[in-house]
């Protein structure tokens, strides 16, 4: 079934799943329908070009022009259009508290759906939220007033949510005199404006929005103009262009159980879903088929799709997944990003600023995290369009500003206008809207082996795990070096663990001795344990004598073939400072005969050829060689950002 654009879905509570109404399984049915934004400041006339529009396409009730106009003049008022979008917005807002209003109307050609918000504020937080996802906007500017600071400010909303259809109405021109000079410069001016914002109008048009002029036919009063009316251009205009080619973005709103089934229930934004179409959920990966395309009532037969965007669905899968509300279905073959990080363009309408280093409650569609504000880039004053260098740290009201972000958890998102309903995005300030934004490029690099365990644990944790593998004679000064390590990785938010072969032989190695081939399992099994480790995304601090190239050869071979990262880090401290500083006077117990085959006295211990790094535990510091360890080991778990750089979320 296609559940209808205006269908609410069942709340979560309810038994059964009562999506309003079955429908055939249309594609595109949206197709045809244009959404429109009226943008501009506010006293251009806007509600009059509305009203106008309505009326001259008998888009209102008869004779309620005529009731207005009663009641009008009963108040000693004259008549005016945007009465009508009034008289028709009060009706329709009985029993809604809504910031937006739908005003329909249609002409023989096409029928239109106009986004309207009462205020400049609340227009604002439409336009970001994607609340007025147009398909086209008519900006509308007053001839005798040119251009405001909203005007220009629209026009960066417009420019900066990539909305292509664009027509200028230059209203009022019965102020004017209908005169084409004004026009011209009014055209030239805003012109250059949209250029620098690399947006182009599909055309400029003169009208009068109060005496009907220019809107359905040519007008009379300006015969110096040759170009299309307005209603022309807004009938031209193509409908959904940006999602309805592109690929699958199902947006999962909700799961519901009914009988044994799990019946996902979503928006398709973009492409179009069928039975039998293998889709992945991002982020996680888990992949399935479409087994059927849900109604209710129950349609006989049951419908197979395709189901196109701008329509609600409900779909159950051949697997049993554990999908849930947020995630995005999408094709194996073209599935959206699934990262933390990524730059954005933000558009900040609250008055207290947006801070470099804040966190902040993000929402994609229906994705939630809470987002950390790495780093403010530029920022633009959205009038003058000059821009200022993002060093104070701070987006302030009415500015936009080039930023990086990182979630907490990966989100999915599309970048570059792909999908825009899946690139853009709001931030919270408290209970209202600080902000909104598009992503532009994804930080993160994109992970290889998307359906494997170790991408989204390494996501979760913002970090992967790897092997930092410290070799060295005992006494060397391994432990110290391990335990300083762990302990600055811990607080700079890197899950780490260390693996010491004093604690790995009291257990899993207890059963061994130190023969070179003892030494050799007891080293096996750590590399093993290490991968395992790592795999789940832990940074292991292995400290092992591990005397032998040999062995260390192989823990790096292992590694290498799991995927897992490995740094060979050689603690080097001559045998006779190890046996000087002796901590376990083992030294001294190994030259007094009582334990054999002790490194570096009766058994040999073969440096490491080309280490990673070499830490001379007898000539440097603690504190450098802690330095140098942590430097290495940060870049090899974060190999994306440098090592230590940017605070963690
Ligand atoms: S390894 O060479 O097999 O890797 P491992 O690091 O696990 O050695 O264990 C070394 C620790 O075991 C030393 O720190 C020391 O406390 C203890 N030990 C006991 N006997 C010996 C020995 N013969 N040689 C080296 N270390 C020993």
């Amino acid at each position: 079934m296609t559940i209808l654009p205006d269908a609410t879905l069942p709340a979560r509570q309810a038994a059964t799943p009562k999506p309003a109404a079955a429908a055939p399984a249309a594609q595109g049915s949206t197709t045809d329908h244009l959404q429109l934004v009226v943008v501009g400041h506010v006293d251009h006339g806007k509600s009059t070009l509305i009203g106008r529009l309505l009326f001259d396409t008998h888009s209102v009730p008869d004779g309620k022009k005529e009731r207005i106009e009663a009641a009008s003049k009963a108040e000693g008022m004259e008549f005016e259009y945007a009465f009508l979008l009034d008289a028709l917005l009060e009706e329709q807002a009985q029993n809604i508290t809504m910031d937006t209003t739908r005003v329909p109307f249609h002409t023989e050609r096409r029928s239109f759906t106009i986004i309207d918000a009462p205020g400049h504020k609340e227009f604002l937080k439409n336009m970001i939220t994607g609340a007025a996802s147009a398909d086209a906007a008519v900006l509308l500017v007053d001839a005798l007033e040119g251009l405001r600071e909203q005007t220009r400010r629209h026009c960066f909303l417009l420019s900066l949510l990539g909305l292509r259809q664009i027509v200028v109405a230059v209203n009022k021109m019965d102020l004017v005199d209908y005169r084409p000079e004004v026009f011209e410069a009014i055209r030239k001016e805003l012109g250059e404006f949209l250029g620098k914002l690399g947006v182009e109008p599909a055309h400029f048009i003169p009208i009068s929005a109060k005496h009907g002029e220019g809107l359905l036919k040519g007008s009379a009063r300006m015969p110096w103009y040759h170009g299309p009316t307005l209603l022309e251009v807004l009938e031209r205009f193509r409908a959904n262009p940006p999602a309805s080619g592109g690929p699958l973005r199902l947006s999962v709103q909700d799961v519901y159980r009914f009988d044994a089934r799990r019946i996902i229930a979503g928006l398709v934004e973009s492409g179009s879903v069928s039975v039998g179409d293998e889709i992945e959920f991002v982020p996680g990966g888990k992949r399935s088929r479409v087994k059927s395309i849900e109604t209710w009532p129950q349609s006989d037969p049951a419908p197979r799709g395709p189901v196109g965007s701008g329509s609600e669905v409900a779909v159950t899968l051949e697997d049993e997944l554990f999908v849930e509300r947020g995630q995005i279905g999408s094709p194996v073959s073209d599935r959206p990003y699934e990262a933390r990080t990524f730059t954005a363009r933000v558009f900040w309408i609250h008055d207290s600023p947006l801070r470099s280093g804040e966190l902040i409650p993000l929402k994609l569609g229906t994705q939630q995290a809470e987002a950390r504000v790495l780093g403010i880039q530029r920022t633009l004053d959205a009038v003058t369009l000059e821009t200022g260098t993002g060093t104070t740290g701070e987006v302030k009201v009415h500015e936009v500003a080039e930023i990086r972000l990182r979630v907490r958890k990966p989100i999915a998102f599309d970048v570059g206008g792909k999908v825009p309903a899946l690139g853009r995005f709001v931030l919270m300030r408290g209970r209202r809207i600080g902000g909104g934004g598009v992503i532009d490029s994804v930080v993160d690099e994109p992970p290889e082996n998307r359906g494997a365990s170790p991408v989204s644990r390494s996501a979760i944790l913002g970090h992967r795990g790897c092997i930092i593998w410290m070799t060295g004679l005992s006494g060397s000064g391994k432990s110290t070096l391990a335990q300083a390590l762990e302990q600055r990785l811990l607080s700079s938010g890197i899950l780490s663990a260390i693996l010491d072969g004093d604690v790995l032989r009291t257990g899993l190695s207890r059963n061994l001795g130190f023969t070179p081939d003892d030494r050799s399992e007891n080293l096996r099994r750590a590399t093993e344990l290490a991968i395992h480790l790592s795999d789940a995304g832990v940074v292991v601090i292995a400290a092992l004598i591990s005397p032998f190239r040999v062995d260390r050869a192989m823990a790096a071979e292992r590694a290498k073939e799991r995927g897992v990262p490995f740094a060979e880090i050689y603690v080097n401290a001559s045998l006779a400072e190890c046996e000087r500083r002796d901590p376990k006077q083992l030294y001294k117990k190994a030259r007094a005969g009582q334990i054999q085959q002790f490194t570096g006295i009766d058994s040999p211990y073969e440096q490491p050829l080309a280490p990673d790094l070499e830490l001379r535990t007898d000539r440097e510091s603690v504190n450098d060689s802690i330095e140098r360890l942590t430097q290495l080991a940060l870049g090899l778990a974060r190999p994306v950002e440098q090592a230590g750089a940017g605070a963690d979320i």
